[in-house]
């Protein structure tokens, strides 16, 4: 099998859905040339049948993205998909995404719907969307949630009908990484036809399980990945693009598989997507968090100036950001205060390091944070009271 992981970034869809004001079209240019730049295999950019914004905006990215493949979505209905093929036109090659549910809730009541009927719908949706582009894909909405004898049912078919990668979405983030891992054994196990098309996991995050779930899937052969950058989409968000990225590049010798991201723009796009999505980025989120790559206890701090491996599994430098910090805090040890004012361009004969320790640790007491000016105020009042 494959050891590389498609990634598919469903940013300026799945993300872009869950966004209080929609993005202009320019700011979602921007924002697909950054996740150009970022190194992903496609990117789905929208849902054009929605609104004459949203194909617009599909049209422009696909007159101008070159190194990625440029995705629109579809329901499983014809008008959808000929909007997507228009939208589309203008890339060298294009895939579109066709959907529909498949578990007993969203088919009874979200469909209204025999099993069978929308069967046929996938099908059909399918072989139609092949007219436009030999790259379709299909979704089964809600796969998670489907019985097991469905979903094999309706991956075969699809695939039958010319679906050439086949997504099952963990739509509400209901799965178990084991047993998400499961589903996609039994396909590979039970779909006499799956090695023609590539399996995809699309993991919602309501459980907080969207990355494992990803991951999992990747072990039982799953080889496409949909992400958004810092994780944003409906609800609690979809799987984080970045976190399964450093995943499969920290951990590649024991998982065997890699993808394309470019790393070092990881940092870079992720401010990006923050700031036009109007979206923060949890100070603890892993990988672009505030404070992903520093360090406040003085524990921590002494044992990362001997060596940085110490607290750190990977560099801020390989996603983008350009160093480690420490925090200055009541809990950083004289260590640390040596190191910064010898950052800061101060010799050992500047100060004297016991009375320069206790101000600061009187200030990091009653401030929390101490920052360089801070220490710098203190080596100077320290002066100025020698010299009255
Ligand atoms: O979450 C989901 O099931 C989706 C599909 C349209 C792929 O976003
Ligand atoms: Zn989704």
């Amino acid at each position: 099998m494959d050891n590389q992981v498609i990634i598919f970034d469903t940013t300026l869809r799945d993300g872009e859905q869950a966004l209080n004001a929609s993005l202009s079209v320019n700011e979602k240019l921007q924002i697909a040339q950054a996740i150009e730049r970022l190194g992903v295999d496609i990117m789905e950019v929208g849902f054009p049948v929605s609104s004459p914004g949203d194909f617009e905006s599909v049209q422009k990215i696909a007159q101008t993205v070159k190194n990625s493949r440029v995705c629109a979505l579809a329901r499983a209905v014809e008008a959808d998909i000929k909007a997507c093929a228009d939208a589309l036109k203008p890339a060298d090659q294009f895939r579109i995404h066709t959907f529909i549910s498949t578990s007993d809730v969203h088919v009874q009541h979200k469909l209204k719907k025999e099993f069978t009927d929308v069967e046929a719908m996938a099908v059909h949706a399918v072989k139609y969307a092949r007219q436009f582009t030999d790259d379709v894909e299909f979704s089964c909405e809600d796969a998670g949630r489907t019985p097991i004898d469905n979903l094999c049912r309706m991956v075969e078919k699809a695939i039958d009908a010319g679906a050439t990668t086949v997504n099952i979405p963990d739509t509400v983030g209901y799965t178990l990484p084991f047993e998400f891992q499961g589903i996609i054994e039994q396909l590979f196990n039970r779909v006499p036809n799956i090695d023609k098309a590539v399996i995809s996991v699309h993991c919602h995050n309501d459980l907080g399980l969207a990355v494992a779930n990803s991951m999992a899937a990747v072990q039982a052969g799953a080889r496409q990945i949909e992400c958004t950058v810092n994780g944003i989409g409906e609800r609690a968000g979809n799987c984080s693009l970045e976190e399964v990225a450093m995943i499969m590049k920290t951990r590649e010798s024991l998982l065997n598989v890699h993808t394309n991201i470019n790393h070092h723009e990881i940092a870079r796009t992720s401010k990006m997507v923050s700031t036009l999505c109007n979206m923060p980025v949890q100070p603890n989120k892993a990988i672009v968090g505030g404070n992903a790559f520093s360090h406040s206890s003085g524990i921590h701090q002494d044992g990362m100036l001997k060596a940085s491996n110490t607290y750190e599994i990977m560099t801020p430098e390989s996603v983008g950001i350009s160093k480690t910090k420490l925090n200055l805090t009541s809990r950083s040890g004289r260590h640390v205060i040596k190191h910064r004012m010898e950052t800061l361009g101060y010799k050992d004969t500047d100060y004297v390091l016991d009375d320069l320790y206790a101000d600061f640790l009187a200030l990091a007491d009653k401030k929390g944070q101490v920052f360089d000016d801070d220490l710098e105020a203190i080596l100077f009042n320290k002066q100025q009271q020698e010299a009255d």
